[in-house]
């Protein structure tokens, strides 16, 4: 058995990841090591409670003792657990920095005292910055721009400095916009879809002309696991959904396949530092052998055709907290 620890599995790719992986490779055994932050959620693992080869751990990235003790025996670390909302970065960017920078740099402590075999550190396309024309490469600059995206930053090359100076076997992977079941009802995708469906505003930063590359969440999961295979230690993998949209042409595909008017869009007061354009080259995966699965248009519409038969998975999700938080910072 190999054992994995995966951290922040309660959370939207967490765990996606952690079912697909528990389906694809029978010999593995996985500790899910989360806080149940806001976004952290057991619903999203339900399937998989009895499963004897799953355990959950409550528990913070930052507290080393519960690291170590819990890293002992491991194998492999994937650490996905972070402060993830770009705009929750610029209203409390201290427990960004805090889990994103802080909790990494405990895992990546753990993993070197304990001669782990591969460590996944799951960084985001956002540590370039933005782009207007082109398409980033692993070998290009960073460039951050929001709190969240510094914090990741940090983390990933914090992630390198470990492989370079103590030899830790680190996989840096660099993701698109992942879309797919189990996201919280904060990010664009599921907030306009169950807005939407409660017939209520569907907020647009700005000119709603923002472009982000759109990717399944099994695509990325898959992804990940192919580079646990096939990756070189040290080395920065971009994963690129290859779907570039802006916010209008995804809010319109929202609106059509839910039969909704597009009165519902509401134009209101543009995020602070919002990034105009992301966009990944993937060539370096593409040449190991590696590309999406999902067309986009039919994982979009599985996707809204599944927060249409959850309902009981996202309303309770949505009565409090998160509203308040979007009335108190964009006017609506
Ligand atoms: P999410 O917010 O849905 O989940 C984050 C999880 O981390 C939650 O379960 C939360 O409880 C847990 N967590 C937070 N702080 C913790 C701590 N201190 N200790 C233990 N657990 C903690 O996020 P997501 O969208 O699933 O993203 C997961 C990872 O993938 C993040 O590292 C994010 O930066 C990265 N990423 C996300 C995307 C995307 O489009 N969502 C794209 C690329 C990369
Ligand atoms: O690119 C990968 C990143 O994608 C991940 O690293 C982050 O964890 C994840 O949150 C996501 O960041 P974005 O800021 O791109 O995602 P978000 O869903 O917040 O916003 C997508 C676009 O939609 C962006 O241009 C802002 C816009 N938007 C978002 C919301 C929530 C709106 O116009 N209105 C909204 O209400």
């Amino acid at each position: 058995m190999q054992k994995f620890l995966v951290t922040g599995g309660a959370g939207f790719i967490g765990s996606n990841y952690i079912r697909y992986l528990l389906h694809k490779r029978p010999n593995v055994e996985v500790i899910n090591l989360d806080k149940l932050t806001y976004a952290g959620n057991l619903d999203n693992l339900r399937d998989l409670e009895k499963n004897p080869r799953y355990r959950f751990v409550h528990g913070d990235i930052c507290d080393e003792q519960l690291v170590h003790q819990l890293a002992a025996g491991i194998d492999v670390i994937v650490n996905f657990a972070a402060e993830s909302h770009v705009d929750r970065s610029i209203g409390t960017p201290d427990a960004f920095i805090r889990t994103d920078v802080f909790g990494a740099f405990v895992l990546l402590e753990a993993a070197r005292q304990h001669k782990i075999k591969k460590f996944i550190q799951i960084s985001t396309d956002e540590v370039y910055g933005s782009i207007l024309k082109g398409s980033f490469k692993e070998t290009d600059a960073l460039m951050p721009s929001s709190p969240y995206s510094a914090s990741k930053a940090g983390a990933d090359r914090l992630a390198y400095s470990y492989f370079v100076t103590y030899g830790v076997p680190v996989i840096i992977t660099r993701c698109s916009n992942n879309f797919g079941p189990y996201q919280y009802p904060e990010k664009l995708i599921p907030l306009f879809v169950t807005n939407a469906l409660e017939n209520k505003p569907l907020p647009i930063y700005g000119d709603g002309k923002n472009v982000r590359d759109w990717i399944h969440v099994e695509d990325h999961c898959d992804a990940i696991d192919f580079v646990f295979a096939h990756g070189e230690n040290g080395d920065v993998y971009n994963i690129g959904g290859g779907n570039e949209h802006n916010n209008l042409e995804i809010t319109d595909m929202i609106l059509a396949k839910l039969q909704k008017p597009r009165s519902l869009m509401t134009y209101v007061t543009d995020r602070l530092g919002h990034d105009r354009r992301y966009s990944l080259d993937s060539s370096k995966l593409a040449a190991l052998g590696w590309k999406p699965k999902h067309e986009f248009k039919a994982a979009l519409e599985s996707t809204i055709v599944w927060y249409v038969e959850n309902r009981w998975w996202w309303e309770k999700l949505k009565n409090g907290e998160y509203l308040e938080f979007y009335k108190k910072h964009y006017k609506m």
